[in-house]
This record gives C-alpha cells, sequence and structure tokens, in this order.
C-alpha cells in the first residue's frame, strides 16, 4: 500500500492532502499504454473511492435484500442503509425534508421526471419553457417533449463568446408567459458557473418556476438548495464519485405535491383497485418499483466521502489546478481554450488549431491521458461556437498540477505529429 494511505484525508479547514486522496482510489494506481493514468475525463463520470466500493460490496455481501417491504433482519437493515443515504444526501443539498429528496437513476431522469410530472400536466399553448444555450441534451429534449405533448414552446437565452450567459436577453426572454426557466449550474462543456440565484429570481419574479441541472456543479461546490430557492435540483452520482445507475432529484415539498408521478408501480402506491389508485407519501410516490439500494448506498458514502473533505477544499483545490491548467493551455501555440467565462468550475474545453478533437483524444490516450472528445452531448452549443466537437479535459478532486503537465505533454505530441 502506498505509504500516502495511512495520513490523514485532512490537512487542515480549507486543504487537504491530495496524495492521500489519490490513494483512496484504486484504479489511479494503473498505467495505461505504458504511462501512468492520468484521469482528466471526470465530467463525463469520476473515480470511485475505495469507501463507496466497499460500501456497495458489503450491502451485496452482508445485508442484500428488497426494501420497505420484507419484516426479516437483511431487509429492515437494507432499508436503514438506503434512507440513511437519503438523510445524508438531504444535508449534503441543505433540503429541508428528506421528503423532497427523491432517488432517480440519475440526472436525466431527474429533468424526465420533472417534465412529465410538473410539467406535461399544466402546460399549454402560449406557455414557454425558458432554457439557455449551453445545455447539455438531456436539459433540451425533455422539454422539447412536454412541448410537443402540450403545445408550449421553448425559448433559448442566448450567451456571449466567452460561455457567460447572455443576463440581458435572459431577462428579456422571461415574462408573463414563462412557466419554467431550467437551466445548468455549471456547463459541462465550457464550465461556466451560471448566475444560479439570479436565474431563480427571474423565474420566480415573472411566476415561473426554477429547474437547475446541478450534475455538473455538485462535484466541486457547496449546493444548496434551500439558499438558491430552487424548485428543482437535478445530481448524478456518478460524476460525484459513486457509482452509475443513481441520481438525486430535490424538489421543494410543495411542488413534488402537486407533480403527478409518471410511472406506476410497486411502492409508489398507498392503495390500488382496478377502478383507482391512490399514491403513496413523498417521496416514494416517484419511486415506483424496486429501487438502486446499492447505487444509493453507494451514492450516501460517496456524499460522505466528499463532505469529510470539505467542498470548500475540492473548490479551493480545483480552483488552483484549474488557474494552472488554463495558463499551461494558453501558453501553447496553436491551442484554442473554448469558454473562458469569468466564474468557470474544472472544466476546460479546448481546440488544437488543425487537428480534429478525436486524433488529440487517441494521441493523449496513447501517453495515459484520458480526455474527452466529441460534442459533449450539446450539439446547439458546438453549433454556436462553428465546431463539431472539442477536446475536453475536465478535473475531480484528485487531480494534480502534474496531471497537467502530463495533459500537456500529450499536446506536445499531437503537435509534433501533425506538424510534421
Ligand atoms: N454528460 C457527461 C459529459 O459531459 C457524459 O461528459
Amino acid at each position: 500500500m502506498n505509504a500516502a494511505a495511512d495520513r490523514p484525508l485532512q490537512r487542515g479547514s480549507n486543504l487537504f492532502d491530495v496524495e492521500r486522496v489519490r490513494a483512496e482510489f484504486p484504479i489511479l494506481g494503473q498505467e495505461v499504454n505504458g504511462h501512468p493514468l492520468v484521469y482528466l475525463d471526470n465530467g463525463a463520470t469520476s473515480q470511485k473511492p475505495r469507501r463507496v466500493i466497499d460500501a456497495i460490496r458489503g450491502y451485496y455481501e452482508s445485508d442484500n435484500a428488497n426494501v420497505h417491504r420484507g419484516l426479516h433482519a437483511l431487509s429492515e437493515r437494507a432499508t436503514n442503509a438506503c434512507e440513511g443515504a437519503r438523510d445524508t444526501v438531504r444535508a449534503f443539498l441543505n433540503a429541508a425534508d428528506r421528503r423532497e429528496i427523491v432517488f432517480v437513476r440519475g440526472a436525466t431522469e431527474g429533468l424526465n421526471l420533472v417534465a412529465q410530472s410538473w410539467a406535461r400536466p399544466r402546460l399549454g399553448p402560449g406557455d414557454e419553457i425558458v432554457i439557455t444555450t449551453m445545455e447539455h441534451h438531456s436539459n433540451i429534449v425533455p422539454w422539447q417533449l412536454v412541448c410537443r405533448q402540450t403545445g408550449a414552446r421553448l425559448r433559448v437565452a442566448p450567451i456571449h463568446d466567452s460561455g457567460a450567459l447572455d443576463m440581458e436577453a435572459f431577462a428579456k426572454l422571461v415574462n408573463e408567459r414563462t412557466r419554467i426557466v431550467a437551466a445548468a449550474h455549471v456547463s459541462n462543456a465550457l464550465g461556466t458557473i451560471n448566475p444560479v440565484k439570479e436565474i431563480v429570481e427571474a423565474a420566480h419574479a415573472a411566476g415561473a418556476i426554477a429547474v437547475l441541472d446541478g450534475a455538473q456543479a455538485a462535484p466541486h461546490d457547496t449546493i444548496d438548495v434551500r439558499a438558491l430557492d430552487c424548485d428543482f435540483y437535478v445530481l448524478s452520482s456518478h460524476k460525484c464519485y459513486g457509482p452509475t445507475g443513481t441520481g438525486v432529484l430535490y424538489g421543494q415539498a410543495t411542488r413534488l405535491e402537486e407533480a403527478e408521478p409518471y410511472q406506476g408501480g410497486g411502492d409508489m402506491i398507498r392503495t390500488v383497485s382496478f377502478e383507482e389508485s391512490t399514491w403513496n407519501d413523498l417521496p416514494y410516490k416517484f419511486e415506483a418499483g424496486t429501487p438502486n439500494i446499492a447505487g444509493m448506498i453507494g451514492l450516501g458514502a460517496a456524499v460522505e466521502f466528499m463532505t469529510e473533505l470539505g467542498m470548500d477544499a475540492i473548490a479551493a483545490h480545483e480552483r488552483d489546478v484549474l488557474e494552472y491548467a488554463t495558463g499551461a493551455l494558453d501558453a501553447l501555440d496553436g491551442v484554442r481554450i473554448v469558454g473562458t467565462a469569468r466564474e468557470k468550475a474544472g472544466i476546460l474545453s479546448f481546440v488544437v488549431e488543425g487537428v480534429h478533437p478525436h486524433d488529440v483524444g487517441t494521441i493523449a490516450d496513447q501517453h495515459g491521458v484520458a480526455i474527452r472528445a466529441g460534442h459533449h452531448c450539446a450539439m446547439p452549443l458546438m453549433r454556436r461556437y462553428g465546431v463539431p466537437a472539442l477536446s475536453r479535459a475536465s478535473l475531480g478532486l484528485y487531480n494534480t498540477r502534474a496531471d497537467i503537465d502530463a495533459l500537456v505533454g500529450s499536446l506536445h505530441k499531437v503537435k509534433e505529429i501533425f506538424d510534421r
């Protein structure tokens, strides 16, 4: 075992020992293509600390049973574990009530749930939904479906070249016809941190609800849904160092109460007859069928891990690496960063002039550096910048300046090959 593994994770209130933290992630110890793995694809999915893997294994080894159903010991243990995870997530988001935490498959399912359960029964012709140009497909397509189903109209707020939201244009788009404003907290492709508090206030001032896609925000900084006063907030476990297939929909209790379930099945009902059925209490009304029990337990362990490190410390660490990376890429001839908003999280998309991002990604991989290349599930945003695709390095709490040096080294190789 790595000597770092014996040291405490924390080094002070706003600092952690990154080598010690890295020792918690078994996957980071490997070589890829003969080079130490440098994992810079955290926007796509993050790696999992040992305690998350152990929590999932422990559940299957000792406690595996269905939840909310059996009277036997295993079922009680499984129920306590996943309801404990709900309490952990409630505290992480500072939600007022555990009934406001709905476990879903991921941020995508959370957004679809809001679209089908809250929006579809309410919207009609003449109503509008406002989103932004930088949205991920999962915060575009569910609203397009609802518009098709109800006759409502989708409006799109533009962005500046820097990748910052054009707040003046946004303010003009939000009016008495607006029923929903849905925006990314952090853009997955640009890293822009949106002024979500202002966005929520503008939505409420117009009588609309505010839905925030926190998939790329929750792993990077403190989220306080009560301070934001958003109506709904979604996140994905697998981007927060937890397992895939699990996510969270936070909804204010009044919003969730007024929404209709869009999936029926076991656990979400109070009574069923062939004539009619009635719904269970929150949050179970939206959790039809056997949930992803291991996923919930794994997410609970991941949230405890992030909380123990401290979200402020994680944010400060990633800010340092982002600043270093921005300087390093800026200094490279023929490399152009896309997304230069003043408020940014640890996401760095870029173009290497004259080289397709897929070639950049492939050559980086040959040097052990994992980055993403493609449209980043944001095709309209690629069109906005006139590019088919981008290369993207996205940071996690275990990345270091040395990882950025490795990325830069691989970009030198890209240039060498294409300059020949
Ligand atoms: N939405 C994920 C990303 O940005 C998959 O890579």
